[in-house]
């Protein structure tokens, strides 16, 4: 799923850096072939034709490499609904990524802030910002992650009991959601603050019964928006950042 470029006001980078490292931060070469393309002639810094890889670029300058414009970016933040068969992951081997559905020239500097299993849809968090992400991650900031589950089996009053007054979902791992509603007999609302491999699917049979469906709706108190569909994604605002880890 394509997305708009970047809005340049979104993203403008309070820089200075040199050439070379500018080439390979913003248009994803190694720092040898920046300064081969360089030394090749094919780059030009606001106009003229660049020769010194050292060379300052400061905000507000054009870099261009073989006619094409390199943008530059800052801290980026992105929610975006996962679809199933999609891992949060870059191995090849494991299948369709996230990653690919975030198609921009920054989308290797992204990371996930929270894994969803590969059947698993929802709400996923993306940034190249490390400080967000362990914000939203650490089981210390007790940043909510809201599930909507569906079981396999009927669900019964035992079941609902075990899950909250917490139960062991392996040896000397112990969880306990911080929050747990009958939608009907066969989904559940869960609300945990960490984010355990499995949690929520491990939680579920330990308690006696599996997961047939996961889906995130909420992280902090971010909520997935209906207007992204599955496999799309948006810019988080300043105040939706906020909403998920209260800074
Ligand atoms: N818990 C799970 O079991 N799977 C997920 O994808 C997320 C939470």
């Amino acid at each position: 799923m394509r997305h708009p470029l970047v809005p340049q006001e979104k993203v403008l980078y309070n820089l200075s850096m040199r050439l070379d490292a500018f080439l390979s931060k913003f248009a994803g070469f190694s720092r040898s072939q920046s300064r081969k393309l360089i030394k090749d002639r094919a780059v030009t810094l606001n106009g003229e034709v660049a020769n010194d890889s050292s060379a300052a670029v400061d905000e507000g300058d054009m870099v261009v490499v073989n006619g094409m414009t390199v943008e530059a970016f800052g801290m980026i933040y992105i929610a975006l609904n996962k679809p199933a068969d999609y891992v949060c992951s870059r191995e090849k081997a494991e299948g369709k990524s996230v990653f690919d559905l975030v198609e921009t020239n920054f989308s290797a500097e992204l990371s996930v802030a929270g894994r969803l299993d590969k059947d698993t849809t929802g709400l996923v968090l993306l940034s190249n910002d490390g400080k967000f992400i362990h914000e939203v991650i650490s089981p210390r900031n007790l940043v909510e992650k809201e599930y909507l589950v569906e079981t396999t089996d009927e669900i019964t009053v035992e079941q609902v009991s075990t899950l909250s007054i917490g139960v062991f979902i392996g040896k000397n791992e112990f969880s306990k959601p911080v929050f747990i509603e009958v939608i009907d007999s066969s989904h559940l609302k869960i609300v945990l603050t960490e984010g355990r491999y499995h949690e929520v699917k491990r939680l579920v049979s330990a308690a006696g019964n599996n997961v047939r469906r996961l889906h995130r709706t909420r992280i902090g108190s971010y909520v997935l928006s209906s207007r992204l569909e599955p496999g799309e994604w948006d810019y988080l605002s300043d105040a939706e950042k906020k909403r998920i880890t209260g800074t």
